[in-house]
C-alpha cells in the first residue's frame, strides 16, 4: 500500500509517500519533504497565523511535487491521500487538507483525516522493526504533552497531561525571556550542553504527587524571578555567556527530571513495558540520553522517532494514515478541519 501524507497545521509545509509491502508490518519512507518557515516567524518571535496560510499554499505545490518526484511515484499510484485535520492554525490546516482532498477525489482514492498529535505519538513506530505495538505514549511538542495508553491504531485512553504549559512551550517561554530566538528548545537545548544543570535549582512542579498530570508554567516564573538577582538590568543580554548556559542547563533539567519521573509512574501504573516519546521536544538530545537511561534501568524497551521524524513532519501523518486504512478507517471528504480536534478524549488546542 502506498500512502501519501500532508502536514501544514503549524508552521512546517510538509508532503511524505510511505509504501508497505504486502505481508510486512513496516513501512518505507520513499520520501518526506519539509518546507520550514521558521526563519520567516522568527522575526516576529512566534508563529504569525496570516503568514503561516499564505506560505503554506505557496509552497504546498512544490513540496507535493518534491515527495512524489523523489518518491518516484505519480498521483495515481497512490492508495490513500492522508493529511491533518486538527488540532492547529485553522487556515493553515485548511490549506494542506483541501489539497489532499482534491487528489483523493480526482485520483479516486480514499482520504484519511489524520489528528497532527495521534501522527507524532505513532511516529516512533515508523522505524520499530515489528511496528504498532501496545505500549505507553509520551508526546511532548510545542503545544501538548499527553500520557496515552495506546492498544491498538484508534485505541487510545488518556493517563495525563499538562495542566497548563506544556513542555516544548516552556522551552519557548523561557527562552523568550532570555531574549533567544523562536523556537526556543534547540536553543535552549545547544546551551545548555556547555552548561551546568546543577547551579540553579528549578521547582519540578507535580513531580512527586500521585497523579499523572504535569505543569511547567512555574518554570518561566522561576527563571523570571532569578534573571534579577544575577543582572541588576535585569537585561538577559548582560549575563555572561556562562551563566546563560547554566540557566538553560538548569531548565532543561528541570523538565527532563519531570517527564522520566512521570513515564516511570506511568509504565507502572499502565503495566506497559514499552514507552514510545515523540514529539518536538523529544529531540532534545539529554532527554534522549536519559530516557535510554532510565528505560534501561528499569527493563523498558524504549522507542524513538529518529530525530528527522520528531518536529512536524508528513511522514508520521501518512504512517497514522497508512495504519487507519489498513483498518479500513477511511475519511468522508466532507469530515472538516478542527483547530481543537479531540485526541482520546482530550480538548487540544493550537
Ligand atoms: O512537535 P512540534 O514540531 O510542533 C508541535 O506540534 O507543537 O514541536 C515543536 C516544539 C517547540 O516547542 C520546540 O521548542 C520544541 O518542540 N523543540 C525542542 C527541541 N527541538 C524542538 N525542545 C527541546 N529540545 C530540542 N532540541
Ligand atoms: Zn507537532
Amino acid at each position: 500500500m502506498l500512502v501519501l501524507g500532508i502536514e501544514s497545521s503549524c508552521d512546517e509545509t510538509a508532503a511524505a509517500v510511505l509504501e508497505e509491502a504486502a505481508g510486512e508490518t513496516q513501512p518505507r519512507v520513499l520520501s518526506s519533504v519539509i518546507s520550514t518557515q521558521i526563519p520567516l516567524h522568527r522575526m516576529y518571535g512566534g508563529v504569525i497565523p496570516e503568514l503561516a496560510s499564505r506560505n503554506h499554499s505557496v509552497n504546498l505545490p512544490v513540496v507535493l511535487r518534491e515527495a512524489l518526484d523523489k518518491a518516484g511515484k505519480q498521483v495515481q499510484d497512490i492508495d490513500a491521500v492522508a493529511s491533518t485535520a486538527g488540532p492547529g492554525l485553522v487556515a493553515a490546516l485548511l490549506v494542506g487538507n483541501t489539497a489532499a482532498k482534491a487528489l483523493a477525489l480526482a485520483a479516486g482514492k480514499p482520504f484519511v483525516a489524520i489528528n497532527h498529535l495521534e501522527g507524532h505519538m505513532l511516529s516512533p513506530f515508523i522505524t520499530r522493526p515489528g511496528g504498532l505495538v501496545p505500549h505507553l505514549g509520551l508526546v511532548v511538542s510545542g503545544g501538548h504533552t499527553l500520557f496515552i495508553d495506546v492498544q491498538d491504531v484508534c485505541r487510545y485512553s488518556l493517563l495525563g497531561r499538562s495542566r497548563d504549559d506544556a513542555a516544548g512551550e516552556a522551552f519557548d517561554k523561557v527562552a523568550k525571556m532570555l531574549d533567544l530566538p523562536y523556537p526556543g528548545g534547540p536553543e535552549i537545548d545547544r546551551r545548555a550542553d556547555r552548561g551546568d544543570p546543577a547551579r540553579f535549582k528549578f521547582p519540578r512542579p507535580m513531580m512527586h504527587e500521585p497523579h499523572l498530570d504535569f505543569s511547567f508554567s512555574g518554570l518561566k516564573t522561576a527563571v523570571l524571578y532569578t534573571l534579577p538577582k544575577l543582572v541588576a538590568s535585569g537585561n538577559p543580554h548582560d549575563l555572561p555567556e556562562q551563566t546563560l548556559c547554566d540557566l538553560c542547563a538548569g531548565v532543561r533539567q528541570a523538565i527532563i527530571d519531570v517527564l522520566i519521573h512521570k513515564a516511570m509512574k506511568a509504565l507502572k501504573r499502565s503495566r506497559h513495558r514499552i514507552l514510545a516519546v515523540s514529539g518536538g521536544v523529544s529531540c532534545n538530545s539529554a532527554l534522549r540520553r536519559q530516557l535510554a537511561e532510565a528505560c534501561d534501568r528499569a527493563r523498558v524497551e524504549l522507542v524513538l522517532p529518529p530525530n528527522s521524524l520528531t518536529t512536524d513532519n508528513a511522514a508520521m501523518i501518512a504512517y497514522a494514515g497508512l495504519l487507519r486504512a489498513r483498518a479500513g478507517m477511511f475519511s468522508p471528504l466532507e469530515t472538516p478541519v478542527d483547530p481543537n480536534l479531540k485526541l482520546a478524549g482530550v480538548p487540544t488546542r493550537a
